[in-house]
C-alpha cells in the first residue's frame, strides 16, 4: 500500500515524546528512553522529526550532524501504518536537512536480520560498507554499517565515487547498539 498523502512531517517536540515512545516500544528489543530523546531534542547536532497524521504520531527519525557525517540515529514506523512510504518521506527530509547543515556522508548500523530496514536503505542508495562485529545489545547480533554520499554524489563503494568512507565507520570490536 503507497498512500502518505495525508502525512505530514515536522520537528519533534516534547508533546510528541508519549506517541513516540509507544512506537518505539512496540518497534525495538531495546528501546530508547524518554531522556535518550529528551537530550536529542535538546541538542543543536541533533534533528528530530515526526511523521503525523493529524495529531496521531505514526513515525519518527533522529539524526546527528557532525560535519561531513549524518549518522542516522534512529527511524521507526508505527506497525498499522508502515508500507506507506512514511519511513522514506522520514529519510528524505532528514537527508536533505543532514545535506543543509554541511553533511557528505550519511551512516547508519543495521541488524542483518532486519529484512525490511535492509531493504529500504538499499533501496535509497545506502551501500553495505563494514560490520561490526557483536554490536547489538542484549543478544550480540553484528551491526550491518550502511553509508550513501549526499550533496549529488553518488553512492561510495569502498574504490567508489563519493565520500571516501572514512576510517570512523570501519568496522569496531565494540557493543553500543540496541535495535
Ligand atoms: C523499517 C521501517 C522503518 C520501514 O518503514 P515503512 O514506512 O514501512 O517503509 P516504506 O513504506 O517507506 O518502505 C519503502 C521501501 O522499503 C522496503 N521495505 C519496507 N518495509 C519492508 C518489508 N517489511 N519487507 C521488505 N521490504 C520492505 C520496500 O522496498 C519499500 O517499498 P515498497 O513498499 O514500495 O515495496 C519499519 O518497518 C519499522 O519501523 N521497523 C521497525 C523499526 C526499525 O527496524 N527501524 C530501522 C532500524 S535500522
Amino acid at each position: 500500500m503507497r498512500d502518505a498523502g495525508d502525512i505530514a512531517v515536522g520537528e519533534m517536540e516534547r508533546q510528541h515524546l508519549n506517541q513516540v515512545l509507544a512506537i518505539e516500544r512496540a518497534s525495538f528489543k531495546m528501546p530508547w528512553s524518554r531522556s535518550t530523546f529528551e537530550i536529542d531534542l535538546d541538542s543543536d547536532l541533533t534533528i528530530s522529526l515526526v511523521a503525523v497524521q493529524g495529531e496521531i504520531v505514526v513515525g519518527y527519525c533522529v539524526g546527528w550532524i557532525l560535519p561531513p557525517y549524518l549518522h542516522i540515529g534512529n527511524l521507526a514506523v508505527a506497525e498499522r501504518m508502515r508500507r506507506r512510504g512514511i519511513a522514506t518521506t522520514l529519510l528524505r527530509r532528514l537527508l536533505s536537512a543532514g545535506e543543509q547543515g554541511g553533511a557528505r556522508l550519511a551512516t547508519l548500523e543495521v541488524r542483518p536480520s532486519n529484512e525490511a530496514a535492509l531493504a529500504l536503505y538499499g533501496r535509497y542508495g545506502f551501500r553495505v560498507v563494514g560490520r561490526r562485529p557483536q554490536y547489538y545489545v542484549p543478544d550480540c547480533e553484528d551491526a550491518i554499517v550502511m553509508a550513501r554520499a549526499l550533496g549529488g554524489g553518488s553512492a561510495p563503494g569502498r574504490e567508489g565515487p563519493g565520500c571516501a568512507i572514512p576510517p570512523m565507520i570501519e568496522p569496531q570490536p565494540f557493543s553500543a547498539g540496541r535495535g
